[in-house]
């Protein structure tokens, strides 16, 4: 029986993951799919993100077919990034293609891209909740968002491994890690693994000031050096690795993390945050509220208009710059 104890502002909505995936994306949509089903909606899965929107890959989900994902990392509705949708015929495409399928409100799990494609089918008409699945938690409107706790897990697993045979062969390692945009990856895990060093796009860093870092280590009789850099530093890990190839104190190698940062299981965090804001997607729709991102700040679950969203990111915190400075 549906606990539906309002009459629904409509039946049908459909569910999608879009852009990079994110681990704990899976228990966001089984958390939509049960919370929509309890109320009364009828759901449609939206396969591949918008290219599957373009190509009508839809198909309905009902309890079962969400059992058994919210482990599993990656999304089991797949994603893609689509060019074809950032165009007005294809936005027009999609939506004729959502009306002609009964779709008439939408939960979108992505990053900002995605959410902004969201904007742009909301101000058509559509209805849109977005639920915030990145690992790079630059999204403004959210302190985290879901897939980051798993994905710093991850890295730190990775550097503790390094740091083991770093330290083993007195090296310096330059492990770059994802983070197109923002250096929170960077930067959190520097913090959480001790690492002598984060590059991040947000601060200005230069070689020589990396150099004398690695000098007053050497000189601490540290037994290893371990410097984080995000991918979108403009410090690029090629040029550090090589500036400090020159010095002697050392061996240098490179590590660079890649993809394995996306995979894997939740953390026990992103099920809890994601199950949160599926829950809280769906209470929006029945509300008759959208053209929001749901959210979580300060332990509150939160709504943010997505036209905000989409123009601001969330910045880094100039203090953990700092603090990373002060404990190496
Ligand atoms: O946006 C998430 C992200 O993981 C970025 O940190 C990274 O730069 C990018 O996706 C990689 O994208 P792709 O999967 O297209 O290589």
């Amino acid at each position: 029986m549906p606990l539906a104890d309002q009459p629904l502002p409509f039946k049908r909505i459909g569910v999608l993951t879009s852009g990079g995936d994110s681990p704990g994306m899976n228990t966001a949509v089984r958390a939509t799919v049960r919370a929509a089903l309890q109320h009364g909606f009828e759901v449609i899965g939206i396969e591949r993100g918008y290219a599957g929107m373009l190509k009508r890959c839809f198909r309905p989900l009902h309890s079962h077919d969400v059992g058994n994902i919210m482990q599993r990392g990656g999304t089991a509705l797949g994603t893609a990034r689509s060019e074809k949708f950032k165009t007005v015929e294809g936005r027009r495409l999609a939506l004729q293609n959502l009306r002609e399928a009964g779709i008439e409100g939408l939960v979108i799990i992505g990053g900002n891209g995605s959410l902004a494609g969201g904007l742009a089918l909301e101000e058509m008409g559509m209805p849109v909740v977005g639920i915030p699945g990145s690992i790079d938690n630059d999204l403004y409107g959210t302190s985290m968002a879901i897939g980051v706790d798993t994905c710093l897990n991850t890295i730190l697993e990775a550097v503790d491994k390094i740091k083991d045979t770093a330290s083993s062969h007195q090296r310096a390692f330059v492990v770059e890690v994802m983070g197109r945009h923002s250096g929170y990856l960077a930067l959190m895990s520097a913090l959480a693994s001790g690492a002598e060093v984060a590059v991040i796009p947000e601060v200005e860093s230069s070689l020589p000031e990396i150099g004398q870092k690695m000098q007053r280590a050497f000189e601490r009789g540290k037994s290893h050096f371990i410097v984080l850099v995000a991918e979108g530093a403009s410090l690029k890990t090629q040029e550090i690795y090589d500036y400090l190839c020159d010095f002697d104190h050392y061996e240098t190698r490179i590590t660079i993390l890649g993809h394995l940062q996306r995979g894997g299981a939740p953390s026990a965090y992103d099920r809890i945050l994601a199950s949160y804001l599926g829950g809280e997607a769906i209470e929006c729709l029945r509300e008759g509220v959208s053209g929001v991102m749901v959210g979580q700040q300060e332990e509150k679950l939160t709504r943010t208009p997505l036209e905000h969203v989409v123009k601001r990111t969330s910045a880094v915190n100039l203090k953990v710059y700092q603090l990373v400075q002060l404990l190496s």
